[in-house]
């Protein structure tokens, strides 16, 4: 349950989100389009209060249309339920939707050509948090430059709006050692969803 007072979404907010959708889906502004299977544009709630992004979709995300649908999103969605966030708490999104080929890093040219779906889709959405998953959603959600393992576990504070750069799900598959620090930015994160009164309090046991 999410204690968001715009969690609710009015029939004029479903139509400006199916508008949004068709748009992303008929887009056609770089050469992604050609390969893609799938625009792959959101899982979640459209009014959530927590956006999450990532990079880009892979070959599973291409296939089914949905971010974080792979192995990387098995460790997400891992982590999501361990800090009980529900569907209506998150919305997950890339900083391109379509898959660049052989699951490289997108372009600048292709961030570029996707950043306008991007920025429509959070002035629909108008989350409160951002969570800024790899260097990738980082880099191209700040404009800055600095290595994801510098600036990790510290909140930004933009526009009212608070940012947690985070490590990308693919970097602690491939090393697991870093998975206590992912864990300890979920951590943040989820307790940051709650002195906002976004989300109520977790339970975390008795100290006796
Ligand atoms: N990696 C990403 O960055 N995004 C996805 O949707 C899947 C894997």
């Amino acid at each position: 349950m999410s204690t968001s007072s715009k969690s609710k979404t009015s029939d004029q907010d479903m139509s400006r989100w199916q508008a949004f959708v068709h748009r992303c889906q008929t887009c056609k502004a770089c050469p992604l389009a050609v390969s893609r299977k799938h625009v792959v544009v959101w899982r979640g709630g459209i009014n959530a209060p927590l956006m999450i992004l990532g990079e880009g979709p892979g070959a599973e995300e291409d296939r089914l249309g949905k971010p974080f649908v792979g192995r990387s999103g098995q460790l997400l969605d891992l982590l999501l339920s361990i800090f009980e966030f529900t569907e209506d708490d998150y919305h997950i999104a890339n900083i391109v939707k379509c898959r660049p080929p052989g699951n490289r890093v997108p372009t600048p040219e292709e961030a570029a050509y996707c950043q306008p779906l991007l920025s429509e889709q959070l002035r629909l959405v108008r989350p409160k948090v951002y969570l800024l998953m790899g260097a990738t959603a980082y880099r191209y959600f700040t404009g800055e430059d600095n290595a994801i393992s510098r600036v990790r576990g510290r909140w930004i504070v933009s526009n009212n709006c608070y940012i947690l750069p985070t490590f990308h799900p693919a970097y602690i598959l491939r090393d697991p050692r870093k998975k206590t620090l992912m864990w300890q930015d979920f951590a943040m994160l989820r307790e940051k969803m709650e002195e906002l009164l976004l989300m109520p309090p977790l339970y975390r046991g008795t100290s006796s």
